[in-house]
């Protein structure tokens, strides 16, 4: 496995590889959940290239950027372990020189949702991700379902922008209570950890509901509040049941939908969701 930072450097390792090349973007204190989508990579590709950039263009002004987890040395050991074969870890300076000004903006698609709450948000992930596919030139790109409106997002700007690449989706990694992996479950501390699983108990009951027949987008959007609303350490921010296509928010009776929310658990934001299909 090599690691490399400039894009002097990648380039050159870039043209050893054996394609097809699939590519793992990812911001590194990596999981379960990563690690699932690089083993998917390297059962479908000859090559896995990796990515760890913690991206500033996608952090909000109050949000955690500062404070985001980071231990590249652990990161390395389980992606050679995970049979990685090139790590990008590209500095600040690499993706964003002097004078950079040049951003990619997926208009419909990132309005709703995380994009409503998270001004930015996804105008930093797609710029990013624009900037990885272009200097990688992966065949696949691997992402996951637990963040939903991501994968949309990135499906929307490959397919506007015409990249050559097959934007694959893994589906998310929970811990044995349910509750979904991610680097920011290292901010919840004593009682947060157990409280965090109303997430998923909250989407799993509506979803229990929505196998009984029932089947109204409100009446989803209610259990799962209702759910959330009774655990004291969580708020919510948001609880959604919309369309998996458009994600834009569903009325009345359902066949298929995204459930999805973001919950704030002591101070961490966590987010979660679940696809609803009547096939
Ligand atoms: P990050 O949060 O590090 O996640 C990297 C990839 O791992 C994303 O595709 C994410 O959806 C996936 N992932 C995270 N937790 C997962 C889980 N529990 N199960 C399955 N997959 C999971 O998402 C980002 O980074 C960034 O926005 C990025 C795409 C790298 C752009 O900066």
């Amino acid at each position: 496995m090599k690691t490399v930072t400039t894009l002097d450097e990648l380039w050159a390792e870039r043209a050893n590889l054996a394609g097809p090349v699939g590519l793992v973007p990812t911001m590194g204190f990596l999981h379960e959940g990563h690690l699932s989508l690089v083993r998917q990579a390297r059962e479908e590709c000859a090559s896995v290239v990796v990515s760890i950039f913690v991206n500033p263009t996608q952090f909000g002004p109050s949000e955690d950027l500062a404070t985001y987890p980071r231990d590249t040395d652990r990161d390395l050991a389980l992606l050679q372990a995970a049979g990685t074969d090139l790590v990008w870890t590209p500095t600040v300076e690499v993706m964003y020189p002097p004078g950079f000004q040049t951003y990619v903006e997926v208009e419909g698609v990132s309005a709703g949702l995380e994009g409503e709450r998270r001004p930015g948000h996804f105008r930093g992930v797609a710029t990013v991700v624009a900037k990885l596919l272009a200097a990688i030139q992966p065949q696949r790109a691997y992402f996951g379902q637990k963040d939903a409106q991501q994968t949309v997002v990135i499906r929307q700007m490959s397919r506007d922008l015409s990249f050559p690449v097959d934007v694959v989706i893994c589906p998310t990694v929970r811990e044995p209570d349910g509750l979904a992996m991610s680097s920011r479950n290292a901010y919840l501390h004593g009682d947060e950890r157990a409280a965090a699983t109303v997430l998923y108990q909250a989407l799993t009951a509506a979803r229990a509901a929505f196998e009984t027949g029932s089947r109204d987008a409100e009446t989803l959007r209610q259990i799962m509040a209702a759910t959330i609303d009774a655990e004291p350490l969580a708020r919510r921010q948001y609880v959604s049941c919309a369309d998996p296509l458009t994600l834009h928010e569903l009325e009345g009776p359902v066949d298929s939908a995204l459930l999805s929310m973001a919950v704030f658990v002591g101070r961490t934001r966590l987010i979660d969701n679940l696809m609803l299909d009547n096939a």
